[in-house]
């Protein structure tokens, strides 16, 4: 985490609404936001809060009646809209248009701007998602993060069965620790370094790897010989729905491996909205390493 000072004395206490606080990057954010003073309340589905000290609204991000209630009194709201579908976002564009907040968004760097339709359904939501908060006079500070290194969680099952990663393969990217997004987020909804402009920001770890690339990580943290196994789309889709992934996000999946061009960009991005640079997926192998490792026979 950045040496940001807390909030101190008679300064305001900024009141932030954080939503998807239960996920992979949520948690960091909700981590470091609350590490440094501010209030934190957290929109989540079921109520098993997920810090203790943050406040928590139950409400699903499309039912406009819990959003409202999680609006009251906030000043900044970090926003993820993980539905494969903008549609079902408009009354809660709604409800942020009434309360007028600072809207930090979490976008995709895999967006082309050029493009009159993105690459694949995933990246079309986010661009669709920015189109909309802008369109609502919200002017969100809009945060582009590549592939989080955190989706390698996904890996834990195989990697502690065995010595195989195999799925879809995905094009190269300037994979990111969420650690960092989490870091540069509470930099945006906090403005600790200046209020930020708009952006978009694009989040980059520092070097461009392959899945494979990661998987290489992956061995030298946990000292095991690994390998990844690119699957084709068919067997890899037979085995995503045989794990119990819905079949609309498989199809996603299965899109944006067939369709997403490879990323050749890193920036400094995180530097300037965080305060330092973003670390490497080696790093976060090597912190992350215990959750993959073989299950004692
Ligand atoms: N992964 C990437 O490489 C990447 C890259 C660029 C942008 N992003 C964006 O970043 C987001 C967060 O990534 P992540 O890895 O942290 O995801 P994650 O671990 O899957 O977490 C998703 C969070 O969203 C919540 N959620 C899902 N559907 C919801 C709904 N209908 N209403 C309210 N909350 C809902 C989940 O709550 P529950 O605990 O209730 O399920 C969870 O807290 C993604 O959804 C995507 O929009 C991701």
């Amino acid at each position: 985490m950045p040496d940001i000072p807390r909030s101190a004395g008679t300064r305001h206490r900024p009141s932030i609404l954080v939503t998807g606080a239960t996920g992979n990057l949520g948690r960091e954010v909700v981590d470091r936001l609350h590490a440094h003073g501010a209030r934190v309340r957290c929109l989540v589905r079921r109520r098993t809060g997920p810090h203790p000290g943050a406040e928590s609204v139950v409400g699903d991000l499309t039912d406009p009646t819990a959003v409202r209630a999680a609006l009251v009194g906030i000043d900044a709201v970090f926003l993820l809209w993980p539905l494969l579908a903008s549609a079902p976002a408009h009354d809660l564009v709604t409800e942020l248009s009434a309360a007028a907040p600072r809207v930090v968004y979490l976008s995709s760097t895999a967006i082309d701007d050029a493009a009159a339709r993105q690459s694949d359904p995933i990246v079309q939501v986010h661009a669709d998602m920015e189109a909309l908060l802008h369109e609502a006079g919200l002017r969100p500070v809009v945060l582009r993060s590549d592939t989080l290194a955190s989706n390698a969680r996904g890996w834990a099952a195989q990697l502690r069965a065995g010595d195989v990663v195999a799925g879809p393969d995905m094009a190269r990217t300037a994979v990111v620790d969420e650690r960092d997004v989490a870091d540069a987020a509470a930099g945006a909804l906090l403005a600790h370094h200046g209020h930020p402009d708009h952006g978009p920001y694009l989040l980059t770890g520092p070097e461009v790897l392959s899945r494979a690339d990661q998987v290489a990580s992956l061995s030298a943290a946990l000292g095991r010989r690994l390998r990844f196994e690119a699957l084709p789309a068919e067997l890899a889709r037979s085995r995503m729905l045989a794990d119990g992934r819905p079949p609309q996000l498989v199809e996603a999946l299965i899109a944006a491996s067939e369709r997403r061009p490879p990323s050749h960009r890193t920036t400094d991005h995180v530097e300037r909205l965080a305060g330092r640079p973003a670390g490497t997926f080696a790093r976060w192998a090597s912190d992350h390493a215990v959750e993959f490792e073989r299950a004692p026979d």
